[in-house]
């Protein structure tokens, strides 16, 4: 057994008697997760403790910058080793000695388990304390939904449960979630003073388990009703929060070894559904994507002040971006009327805020005065980024960029936020072609989380590594993407899309296509969507690729004939469905589905009936087929930054983890099976991508390839 002197330097839990306090230090980097080593090193400890009558009270603390961020995620899904986590906290709980949890930084997930276990918390302000295991497809599996509730009642325990936030020390006091609130940086010495103080008081063990907080059971009982109306209602198709409410409701009827026997049950459940699977690989995949070959290559250059170049929606929302980032922003505009609209655009954002009663009128003007405009290039000659936004014409980006050349200082870097154009040919234009980026924002660029940087073939790897330094100042997810026609997100979009058309051609109502796409998680279907983006923008798109369209190609007309009617969605009343006096959600549109029934005569189609499953199959696989090229191109990197793309910029639903993961889940013979049966229709629109014919040969999957590079 181990004794209290023992302190091997690699073990994760090291553990030391300083007095009578037997100081326990989780050390183990990054986050102190709970590792097999961990749990075992807080048994050692537990036991050191009951076995050295020299020590009076333990005080648990966590190394570095957080107490313990939660279970080992990559553990999940694999055979579990013991011993298990509730067994560790019940091991806690049960010491016969005061146990105390001083917390900094995050306690999340099992981390807050461990300290509900311990029979007293002090926080220090760093601290953050949470349950977020619902955002993982899970729920608190070690005793949390039993504790918690016991602790600070139900209302609070699920709030905290169902949403997965982060409370304050200060929050974590008043909802009696912790004893003590701390004043220094570091918990240690506010810890042992505290357990000093326990013990001269002979303060005794004080068991979560035995906390009285659901002592009003009808005011307890309303608050779980009350919790359950609100998941069904929100929660539509996810599997854990509603097994959260389960086993908090045993918290309130059973007892306690009863409703931890229950959760235990619930939480096996969770951790076998995909949506587990799913919601995982979307919280590695964000933090994978932003470990670009010349992130680590090379280190950003400094970003103090950013310019922009056109007032339009999308200048307006980027200058909003920045300036909500703190950073000085200069805007240029050709005239001073655009360039009034332009502020004009950029202070809506802000007027919008402060009538939600979100921002004060002073708080704007603070902000605005980080805003200044001019209609002269010279006003950028000293921001050290520049973001170009103007009208998407080859011709009017190079006149832009060459002014860009002449005024600004050396080592700025100069973006564009094209959607679809050859930066390439931006940068070859100008003088310093080293210094020409991608930054390919989504609109609202003011709150879409998506940044696409694209990285043409001359850039300098410290000019990207600016573009994901900056993504991270505004708070963006960026991902490395390729040139060419879309880069990763757009181009993908404009295949799926097709898919829809031909399917809306062959029999598939809009209304139906949308909500098939709907009950498979996403915010809404892709005709509700060209309806709030404006139709007229897809429109223009296909003018300007008509005269390179393959003539054997599929092309559907539908969309054409209802934006000749200048039915170009929400802007105008009515796109694909009607919106009666500017309501934002659309009703079906008999008049849009006589377009669609003469358009099939046209084209000699005789319409026929699609369940919503196929819908989803053909959707999907067109999505997944283009995806595996875009990775195949090297237009991404790897499946997971197609995956982020989507979770971020096109309303993936985040529990199937994107379209590459979902195609894992589905499995890749699957997948390839069908696009080779829906070939036999349109040879020329399902050609099986060459990657996903490799992986399927191979017997391989999407996230083989996952591995960072
Ligand atoms: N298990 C395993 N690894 C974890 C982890 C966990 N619970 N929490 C974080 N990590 C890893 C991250 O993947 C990252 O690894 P990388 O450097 O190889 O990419 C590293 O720890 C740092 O995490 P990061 O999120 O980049 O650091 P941060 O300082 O921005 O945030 C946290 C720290 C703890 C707030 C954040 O990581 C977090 O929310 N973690 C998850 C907490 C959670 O959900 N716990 C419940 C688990 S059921």
């Amino acid at each position: 057994m181990a004794t209290t002197d023992t302190l091997p330097a690699s073990d994760p839990v090291s553990f030391r008697r300083q007095a009578d306090v037997l100081v326990v230090t989780i050390a183990n980097p990054p986050v102190n997760a709970l590792g097999v080593d961990v749990r075992r090193g807080l048994v050692a400890a537990i036991d050191a403790a009951e076995a050295d009558g020299a020590v009076a009270a333990v005080l648990i603390v966590g190394a570095g910058r957080n107490f313990i961020a939660g279970a080992d995620i990559r553990e999940f899904g694999k055979p579990p080793l013991p011993p298990s986590l509730p067994e560790v906290c019940s091991r806690i709980e049960n010491c016969s000695k005061p146990v105390l949890a001083a917390i900094h930084g995050a306690a999340l997930g099992g981390g807050l388990e461990i300290a509900l276990s311990a029979h007293y918390r002090l926080a220090v302000p760093s601290a953050k304390l949470g349950l977020p295991e619902v955002q993982l497809g899970l729920m608190p599996g070690s005793g949390g939904t039993q504790r918690a509730p016991r602790l600070v009642g139900v209302k609070a325990a699920l709030d905290l449960m169902l949403s997965g936030r982060h409370a304050a020390a200060k929050e974590a006091l008043a909802l009696g979630l912790i004893d003590r609130l701390g004043e220094g940086a570091d918990a240690l010495p506010e810890g042992l003073a505290y357990a000093k103080e326990l013990v001269s008081a002979k303060a005794p063990v004080r068991r979560t388990r035995d906390a009285n907080a659901l002592a009003e059971p009808e005011t307890q009982r309303a608050a779980l009703e009350a919790a359950r109306a609100e998941t069904a209602k929100k929660s539509r198709g996810l599997f854990s929060p509603m097994k959260i409410v389960e086993a908090v409701e045993a918290a309130l009827t059973q007892p306690f070894d009863e409703g931890l026997a229950l959760e235990r049950k619930l939480f096996l459940q969770c951790i076998d559904s995909p949506q587990r699977a799913g919601l995982i690989h979307a919280f590695f995949a964000e933090r994978e994507v932003l470990k670009a070959p010349e992130t680590k290559a090379a280190k950003p250059r400094a970003i103090e002040s950013c310019g922009i170049v056109g007032g339009g929606t999308m200048g307006a929302g980027i200058a909003v971006a920045m300036l909500d980032a703190g950073l000085p922003v200069t805007m240029i505009e050709r005239d001073e009327p655009s360039l009034a609209r332009g502020r004009a655009h950029v202070e809506k954002v802000y007027d919008g805020l402060i009538g939600k009663g979100r921002m004060t009128a002073e708080a704007k003007a603070a902000v605005m005065a980080r805003f200044s405009a001019s209609t002269a290039y010279d006003a950028l000659a000293d921001v050290d980024l520049v973001v170009e936004a103007v009208f998407e014409d080859m011709a009017v980006k190079k006149a832009v960029f060459a002014e860009l050349d002449r005024v600004c200082k050396k080592g700025a870097v100069l973006a564009t936020n094209t959607s679809y154009l050859d930066i390439d040919e931006i940068a070859a234009s100008i003088s310093r072609p080293a210094d020409v980026l991608g930054l390919h924002f989504f609109s609202p660029a003011n709150i879409m989380k998506l940044l696409e940087i694209v990285v043409p073939a001359k850039v300098g790897a410290d000019v990207v590594a600016t573009g994901f330094e900056l993504a991270k100042k505004l708070k963006k997810t960026p991902v490395r993407a390729g040139v060419c026609d879309g880069f990763i997100g757009n181009r993908i979009l404009a295949v799926y899309r097709q898919a829809a058309d031909h399917m809306m051609e062959d029999g598939a109502s809009p209304y139906q296509i949308d909500k098939a796409v709907r009950d498979f998680g996403y915010p809404m279907g892709p005709f509700q969507a060209s309806d709030l983006a404006g139709g007229d923008i897809g429109w223009a798109t296909r003018k300007r690729k008509a005269a390179t369209r393959d003539p054997k190609a599929r092309y559907v007309q539908i969309a054409d004939r209802i934006c000749e009617r200048g039915w170009f969605g929400q802007k105008t009343g009515r796109g694909y469905y009607l919106y009666p006096e500017g309501a934002r959600t659309g009703t079906p549109d008999p008049e849009v589905e006589a377009i669609i029934d003469a358009e099939r005569r046209r084209a000699g189609v005789a319409p026929r009936r699609f369940s919503d499953e196929e819908i989803m199959r053909r959707y999907m696989a067109a999505m997944i087929n283009e995806g595996a090229n875009v990775v195949h191109q090297r237009i991404a990197l790897r499946p997971l930054d197609v995956d982020v793309t989507f979770l971020y910029g096109y309303g993936f639903p985040r529990h199937r983890g994107g379209p590459m993961k979902y195609a894992d889940t589905v499995g890749l013979a699957k997948v390839l099976a069908d696009i080779r049966e829906f070939a036999k229709e349109d040879p020329l629109f399902w050609q099986p991508s060459p990657l996903l014919v490799e992986l399927v040969e191979r017997g391989a999957d999407f996230a083989s390839l996952n591995q960072s590079e």
